[in-house]
C-alpha cells in the first residue's frame, strides 16, 4: 500500500528510519510527503533523496500563504526536476482557522495551480470548509492536472459531484471514528478507482491508536474499515488503491 499524503518529517515521537521500518512492516512500501511551510520544501528534497521509497510534494498550505513569495515558483520548478517529486501540494483553502486572508488564500492556491499544470504534475488538494471554492477555482484555473482531494470531508453528494469532475478522493484516519457516519457513507460510495489511501500523519490517527501519534503504518486500519465498509477484503482494497495512487502520482 502507499501512504498518499504524511507529513513524516513532523513526526516526534519516531525517527525517520523507524517510521519506514514501521510502515514496511505493516505493507506500507512508499510514502508522498507534502509540503505545507516554505521551509518543508528544502526537508523534502532531502528525504526523497535519502530514502528510495519516499516521494514528495512541493507547494505552500493555504494557511502558511503570508509566507508564499514568487520566486518560490522558480524554486519549485528548479527541484520539480527530481522525478520523485509527485505531485503540487499541499494547496487549496482553509476557512477554518482564519477567514481573513481568503482573498490571498485563493491567489497563490490558483499560482499553485498553473504551476503545477506548466509542471504536469498531479495537484493534491487541501479543502476545509471551504467546499463550494475549492471546487470552483479548480474548474476555473485547472488545465490537465490530476486532483486530489486530500483527507476529503465533504457530503456524499460533493464526493460525487468531484468523482463526476474526475477527481480522486483521499481517505484517511477519521473514516475509522465511530461518529464519522458522513465519512463511512462516502467510504462506501464512491468508486474504489477513485479512492487514495492517506494518513495525514502525525494528524488523525486512526481508530485503535486515536488520540496518539499518527504513522504511516496505521494505512492498514484506514483499508479494513473501508473494507468492512464496503464488504469486500482489505486485499481489494489495498490493491486497487495502490494503483490508484500509482496512476495519478505517475510511480512505478
Ligand atoms: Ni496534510
Amino acid at each position: 500500500m502507499i501512504d498518499t499524503h504524511s507529513h513524516i518529517n513532523m513526526i516526534e515521537s519516531l525517527s525517520l528510519d523507524e517510521i519506514i521500518k514501521n510502515a514496511f512492516d505493516n505493507g506500507i512500501d512508499k510514502i508522498i510527503v507534502p509540503s505545507a511551510y516554505p521551509a518543508d520544501m528544502e526537508n523534502i528534497m532531502d528525504l526523497v533523496n535519502k530514502y528510495d521509497n519516499v516521494y514528495g510534494m512541493l507547494g505552500i498550505h493555504p494557511s502558511e500563504v503570508k509566507s508564499w513569495d514568487d520566486s518560490f515558483i522558480e524554486k519549485i520548478k528548479n527541484y520539480a526536476k527530481n522525478s520523485k517529486i509527485a505531485a503540487i501540494g499541499e494547496i487549496g483553502l482553509d476557512y477554518y482557522w482564519d477567514k481573513s486572508f481568503n482573498d490571498l488564500q485563493k491567489e497563490v492556491f490558483i499560482k499553485q495551480i498553473k504551476l503545477a499544470n506548466e509542471l504536469n504534475l498531479p495537484i493534491d488538494i487541501h479543502d476545509r470548509e471551504a467546499h463550494k471554492d475549492t471546487y470552483d477555482i479548480i474548474q476555473e484555473h485547472n488545465n490537465g492536472s490530476k486532483v486530489i482531494m486530500h483527507c476529503f470531508s465533504g457530503s456524499v453528494e460533493f464526493a460525487r459531484e468531484c468523482v463526476k469532475a474526475g477527481f480522486y478522493l483521499g481517505i484517511g484516519g477519521v473514516v475509522t471514528f465511530k461518529n464519522a457516519v458522513k465519512m463511512k457513507e462516502v467510504a462506501k460510495d464512491v468508486p474504489l478507482e477513485k479512492i487514495l489511501l492517506e494518513t495525514d500523519a502525525p494528524y488523525l490517527t486512526p481508530v485503535p491508536f486515536r488520540g496518539k501519534e499518527n504513522q504511516p503504518a496505521y494505512v492498514k486500519y484506514i483499508a479494513e474499515e473501508i473494507a468492512s465498509l464496503r464488504e469486500i477484503t482489505k486485499e481489494e482494497v489495498a490493491l486497487v488503491t495502490t494503483e490508484n495512487a500509482k496512476t495519478v502520482f505517475n510511480i512505478k
